[in-house]
């Protein structure tokens, strides 16, 4: 089976990787607190708010 794994990034609010990198490009984000407010990612325990960090840091240079 070729299943696709999806990666959970916020385990907290059940939040997918391809899910914050969307929603990242789609509303142009620059903070973290921004994509909590679109996705609730890292709106709980936090553990995921410097993974979060690095995403918006890897699509604002991945022109
Ligand atoms: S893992 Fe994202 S807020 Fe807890």
């Amino acid at each position: 089976m070729s299943e696709v794994r999806r990666e959970i990034l916020c385990r907290c609010c059940f939040v997918f990787e391809d899910t914050v990198r969307e929603v990242i490009q789609e509303n142009e984000l620059t903070t973290v607190d921004q994509v909590s407010y679109h996705c609730n990612a890292g709106s709980r325990c936090g553990g995921c708010r410097k993974k979060i960090a690095e995403l918006i840091e890897e699509e604002l240079t991945d022109e």
